[in-house]
C-alpha cells in the first residue's frame, strides 16, 4: 500500500470518527436544553384547574377560590338580583360584554353557564386591585340606586353583579369570566371548559 492511500484512509477514519464525535456531543448538549423547558410540577400545580364545591353557597353569599394565583369568586345570586341585571343596563360601559375576556357561553346578561352562579375573576380590569362585594341592592354606602356588585376602592371603579363596569369610572372593560365547567350540579372545574381551545 502506497503512503498516499494510507493517508487518505486515515483522514477518511478521522471524518468519520469526528461525525460521530459531532453527534454524540450533540445529543448531550440538548438534554439540558430540552430539560429547562420541561414545566416543573410545581408550575404544573398552578397552572392546574381547580375544583370548586358550590352545595355550601347560601344565596346572596360569594366564597373565593385560588385559580393560577389570581382569586376567583363564585357569587350565588338571587331571583332580585338576576333581575336587577337586567333592568340596570343604563348604567353599564358594555353591557352586551363585548369588549371583555369570557367564554363564548358567558356572553349574556349574566355571563355565566347557570344564571344563578357567576363565576369571575376577581380582579379589577383597572390596575388590578381587587374590588370589594356590595351585594346588596340599595347599600347605604353606594346610595340607593345601587343595583348589588362590586366596588374598587383603589380608583372608584363599580361593577355590578355580572362584573360588568359602570360607565364614567376608570376601569376600561368588564370582568374577566375565566373558563369553566359544570362537573355535577354541585362541582365546577375552574380552569376547563367545554368550549374549543380551552
Ligand atoms: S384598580 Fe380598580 S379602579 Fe383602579
Amino acid at each position: 500500500m502506497s503512503s498516499d492511500s494510507i493517508d487518505m484512509e486515515r483522514r477518511q477514519f478521522l471524518t468519520g470518527t469526528a461525525t460521530v464525535l459531532g453527534g454524540v456531543g450533540a445529543s448531550v448538549a440538548a438534554i439540558p436544553f430540552v430539560s429547562t423547558f420541561q414545566p416543573s410540577a410545581r408550575a404544573k400545580a398552578i397552572g392546574a384547574p381547580v375544583e370548586a364545591n358550590i352545595d355550601q353557597i347560601e344565596p346572596g353569599q360569594r366564597v373565593t377560590y385560588k385559580w393560577r394565583g389570581k382569586p376567583v369568586w363564585i357569587v350565588r345570586r338571587t331571583e332580585e338580583q338576576l333581575k336587577a341585571l337586567e333592568d340596570s343596563t343604563a348604567v353599564l360601559a358594555d353591557p352586551e360584554s363585548a369588549k371583555s375576556i369570557q367564554p363564548v357561553f358567558a356572553e349574556n346578561s349574566w355571563r355565566s353557564l347557570n344564571r344563578e352562579y357567576l363565576v369571575l375573576v376577581g380582579i379589577c380590569t383597572h390596575l388590578g386591585c381587587s374590588p370589594s362585594f356590595r351585594p346588596l341592592l340599595s347599600d347605604e354606602i353606594m346610595g340607593s340606586d345601587w343595583q348589588g356588585g362590586f366596588y374598587c376602592p383603589c380608583h372608584g371603579s363599580k361593577f355590578d353583579l355580572s362584573g360588568r363596569v359602570y360607565a364614567g369610572v376608570p376601569a376600561p372593560t368588564n370582568m374577566d369570566v375565566p373558563p369553566y365547567k359544570f362537573l355535577t350540579d354541585t362541582r365546577i372545574l375552574i380552569g376547563e371548559s367545554e368550549e374549543a381551545g380551552s
